[in-house]
C-alpha cells in the first residue's frame, strides 16, 4: 500500500499501540480545539486518545508511515457500530481518523480513507457511517459523506461529544 506525497499506508498491527497512542495525544487536542471548549473536551479526550486495541488487530485499521518511519496518520472502518458493537447489514463505520498536525492538508486522511472504502467495498458494504468530530465535518463532506445529524455521542457514561453522524451511500456494482 503506497501513498504519494511522502507518505506509506500499511494495515496496523498490535505492535503500533504506542506510536498510535502518541499519534492520537498529537492530533486530537491540537485540531479539535477549535471547535470545542476546554470543559467539553478534556473528558472527551481522555477517552479518545488512546489507541483502541480492537482496532489494531481488526485487520481493517490503517496508519500512515512519514519516510523516517513515524506515524503522521491513521483510521479504519468496522463492521461494529462504535459503542453498541451493533451490526446492520452492509453498513459499515469509520473509526478513529487522525492526522498528526503537521501532516494535515496533505492527503493523509483522504488516502486513508479511499483504503477504507476499496476495503468495506470489497466485503459488500454498501454504506458507510461516521461519528464526525464537529471540526471533521468539512472532512467528511469533501469525502462525499452527508450530514445525517448532529448528536451527543456517548463515550462513557457521564462522557458526552457533540458529533456528527455523516452517511455515504454505494450503489451496488458502481
Ligand atoms: C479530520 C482529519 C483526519 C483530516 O485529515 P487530513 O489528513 O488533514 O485530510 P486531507 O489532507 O486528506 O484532506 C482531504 C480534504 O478534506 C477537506 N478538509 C480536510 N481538513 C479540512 C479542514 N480543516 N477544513 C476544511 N476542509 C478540510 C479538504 O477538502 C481536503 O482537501 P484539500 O486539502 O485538497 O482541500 C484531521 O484534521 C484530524 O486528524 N483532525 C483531528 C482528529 C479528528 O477530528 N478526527 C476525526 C474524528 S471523527
Amino acid at each position: 500500500m503506497i501513498a504519494s506525497s511522502g507518505f506509506r499506508l500499511r494495515l496496523a498491527t498490535p505492535a503500533d499501540a504506542v506510536e498510535v497512542g502518541r499519534l492520537l495525544e498529537e492530533s486530537y487536542p491540537a485540531l479539535m480545539a477549535s471547535a470545542y471548549d476546554e470543559a467539553a473536551l478534556a473528558p472527551a479526550l481522555s477517552l479518545m486518545t488512546k489507541a483502541n486495541p480492537a482496532l489494531l488487530r481488526s485487520g481493517t485499521y490503517y496508519v500512515a508511515a512519514a519516510p523516517a518511519g513515524l506515524l503522521v496518520g491513521c483510521g479504519g472502518w468496522t463492521l461494529e457500530q462504535p459503542g453498541t458493537g451493533a451490526v446492520e447489514a452492509r453498513v459499515a463505520h469509520l473509526r478513529h481518523f487522525a492526522t498528526h498536525p503537521d501532516w494535515t492538508r496533505r492527503g493523509v486522511g483522504r488516502a486513508i480513507y479511499r483504503q477504507c472504502e476499496a476495503a468495506a467495498r470489497s466485503a459488500g458494504v454498501l454504506a458507510l457511517e461516521c461519528y464526525s468530530s464537529l471540526n471533521a465535518e468539512k472532512f467528511y463532506a469533501a469525502l462525499g459523506f452527508a450530514r445525517i445529524r448532529e448528536f451527543d455521542a456517548e463515550l462513557r457514561p457521564g462522557v458526552a461529544l457533540r458529533s456528527v453522524l455523516m452517511r455515504r451511500e454505494f450503489i451496488a456494482g458502481a
